[in-house]
């Protein structure tokens, strides 16, 4: 049966995107995002700003009563770009521009310990489910197709091996002009993929209904070809069931 254009206009699914660090969920996510007119929302940014506002006030990171009661009451807002310098989106915690200040090293070594707290799961968990419940989001993170968003139409699990993942992150901070290492930087992200999938609360791994790709020798729009393919189906099913 034929949809009309505006069937096509009142299904707005939801898209989760899950996978270690730097497989390119982001960049896959913010180009989908872009393509289909929906909301691009990273759930890790919440969880840097997190660790950051933990550092910047001296709360120990070791002490997950005061860094959960940071993760309930700090106010993170994630808004278009207000600054051209290559940004996908402006990140504020408690109104300070913090988008750069969480992708330095620092927030990096603490930010997977952070998330393993439950309270801070809990607290930013329930800001995620608000974002993502009017449909038309793609939502990417660890845990959004298992537990933030198991509704979710489509449902990503996005990997690649950790050393092809390790080149990614090191030319993405040497063309931020940051200094890199590159086997600091293999050694830092099996370090955090090692914390974020074996922790207790929602820990990394795909959801029984995701679609697992594996991105080592595929280029972003070959990605992003899959992930627009898989859209497209569910929102064919998605008009076809809506009256
Ligand atoms: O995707 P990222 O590297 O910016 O994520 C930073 C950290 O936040 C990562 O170590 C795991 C954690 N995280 C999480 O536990 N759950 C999410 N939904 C998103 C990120």
């Amino acid at each position: 049966m034929a949809t009309s254009p505006q069937q096509t206009l009142a299904c707005r699914i939801t898209i989760a995107i899950d996978g270690p660090a730097a497989s390119g969920k982001s960049t896959v996510g913010g180009i989908v995002a872009d393509r289909l007119g929906y909301l691009y929302f990273d759930t890790g940014v919440m969880y840097r700003a997190v660790t950051w506002a933990a550092l910047e006030r001296g709360i120990p990171i070791e002490d997950e009563a005061a860094v959960t009661r940071l993760a309930e009451t700090l106010l993170i807002q994630v808004e278009p770009p207000t600054i051209d310098d290559g940004r996908q989106y402006t990140v504020l915690a408690d109104g300070v521009d913090v988008t750069w200040k969480i992708r330095e090293p620092e927030v990096n070594h603490y930010v997977s310990p952070v998330s393993a707290y439950r309270g801070v799961r809990r607290a930013l968990t329930e800001q995620q489910r608000r974002i993502g419940a009017p449909g038309g989001v793609v939502m990417v993170g660890r845990d959004i197709g298992t537990v933030v968003l198991p509704q979710a139409e489509v449902k990503i699990y996005l990997d690649a091996s950790v050393e092809e993942r390790a080149r990614r992150r090191y030319i993405e901070m040497i063309q931020r002009g940051q200094t890199a290492d590159m086997a600091a930087v293999l050694a830092d992200l099996r370090r955090r993929d090692q914390i974020d999938s074996s922790r207790d609360a929602a820990p990394l791994c795909a959801a029984e209904d995701a679609v697992i790709i594996d991105s080592t020798d595929l280029s972003i729009e070959q990605v992003v070809e899959r992930v627009l393919a898989l859209a497209a189906r569910a929102l064919r099913r998605c008009c076809e069931s809506s009256p």
